[in-house]
């Protein structure tokens, strides 16, 4: 095998995506797909892929040092890409131990075993550390518009393009870090230590922050996945607050294009912003929800809004999230290949073709999938 890469929470809802990626197009590489499968690891994400000659699975903690470590040396391995998280902001408010364990000490568990490896090797090429990250480490924008402009307005991004936006400031590389939940001061930290490791002892790492990512596979505790089966059930849909929040949403495999992309091209020590200029406030995502589900159901369109249900805020709930990702469009030429409105439709119809997968998932039973599959092997 040409390379031997690990990715690591590769059975959860963005890490799927890069591990079908990377097995179909990279049959020369080795991929090794390093996850715990906790509640939100899934190994059915990857039915398709599992019985590939370049795919292999192994269930492990990436807290587990020594674990890692071996398992490195076992396949010479030369890549790290880094998605296994704790990533649910609301699990973070009730239990945020877990997520400093996962996040912030699995993430320098990880650094120790690449330094072990490849530091004694120099760092050769191709070695690399990719970390993925989130732009909640950034904190929360303002919904400042121009005099006179009410929001969503159009505006232009520093690559040229225009698109609508709730806010005149956006997220960019060079902003200080502003953690608001436990989870993304988690994840804030995790970062910190991925730069240390390249300033420190000169690894070979880079660093990317992407926006709220949508699209199949995704664990129906997130808005999306969840207010789809809710429409289908007709159960009502907890709306935080009063729906106003907002958030830029990017289709799933543009973003594991764009890991793809930069794993390969991005430059050492860089940190790129990935996002989509797609802003949408909760509410008016989820009235397209209802839209979508009914019609795709043969229900009057709108005939589920009665399920809206304004429910107690979020704790320290982020007003509004925004990416510039200009830097990577300008540098590395990445572009998001759908229009929301398109990838939209797409994911509706998946969860509704796929019931089968969400019955398994909120039943319980996906958790039995793995000890299945593995028995006698
Ligand atoms: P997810 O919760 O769907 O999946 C996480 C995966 O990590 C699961 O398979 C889980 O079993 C595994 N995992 C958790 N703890 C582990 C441990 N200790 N050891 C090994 N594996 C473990 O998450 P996701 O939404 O796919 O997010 C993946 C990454 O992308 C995270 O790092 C997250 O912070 C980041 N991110 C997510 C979004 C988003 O919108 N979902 C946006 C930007 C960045
Ligand atoms: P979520 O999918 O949890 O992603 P994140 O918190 O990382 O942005 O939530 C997206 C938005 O939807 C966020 O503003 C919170 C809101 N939300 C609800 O209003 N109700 C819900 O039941 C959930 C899960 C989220």
């Amino acid at each position: 095998m040409k390379r031997s890469i690990i990715i690591t929470g590769g059975a959860g809802f963005i890490g799927s995506h890069v591990v079908r990626l990377f097995v179909n197009k990279y049959p020369e590489y080795k991929i090794i797909n390093l996850d715990k499968l906790t509640y939100a690891g899934n190994l059915a994400n990857l039915k398709d892929i599992e019985d590939k000659p370049n795919y292999r699975f192994v269930k492990m903690d990436i807290c587990d040092f020594e674990g890692v470590l071996k398992l490195m040396q076992e396949e010479h391995v030369d890549g790290i890409i880094h998605l296994a998280a704790e990533s649910h902001v609301d699990r973070s408010i009730k239990d945020p131990f877990t997520f400093a364990q996962t996040n912030v000490m699995g993430t320098l568990s990880l650094l120790q075993a690449a330094k072990a490896c490849w530091e004694p090797l120099g760092y050769p090429e191709p070695c690399r550390f990719y970390h993925i990250s989130t732009d909640e480490v950034y904190g929360a924008l303002e919904m400042t518009h121009p005099e006179g402009i009410e929001p969503p307005f159009t505006t232009k991004a520093s690559s040229g393009k225009h698109h609508l936006a709730y806010g005149e400031s956006f997220f960019t590389e060079d902003l200080k870090y502003q953690p608001h939940s436990p989870y993304s001061a988690a994840k804030a930290s995790s970062d910190h230590f991925v730069r240390a490791f390249h300033d420190t002892f000169g690894m070979p790492t880079v660093v990317t922050n992407c926006s709220n990512n949508y699209g199949p596979y995704q664990f129906p505790e997130k808005l999306i996945p969840l207010f789809i089966n809710n429409i289908r059930h007709r159960k009502p849909l907890p709306v935080y607050g009063r729906g106003e929040n907002v958030r830029d949403w990017l289709y799933v495999e543009d973003h594991a294009r764009a890991i793809d992309l930069i794993f390969h091209e991005g430059k050492i020590a860089e940190t790129y912003n990935i996002g989509g200029f797609n802003e949408w406030k909760n509410i008016d995502i989820i009235k397209v929800l209802i839209n979508t589900v009914d019609r795709l159901l043969g229900r009057p369109e709108g005939a589920d809004l009665d399920l809206i249900t304004y429910v107690t805020d979020r704790a320290g709930h982020d007003l509004r999230y925004a990416i510039d990702s200009s830097k990577l469009q300008k540098e590395l030429g990445w572009e998001p290949s759908l229009q929301f409105e398109e990838g939209i439709e797409k994911t509706v119809r998946w969860y509704l073709d796929n019931q089968d997968w969400m019955d398994n998932v909120t039943s319980g039973d996906y958790q039995k999938y793995y000890e299945d599959m593995y028995r006698g092997r």
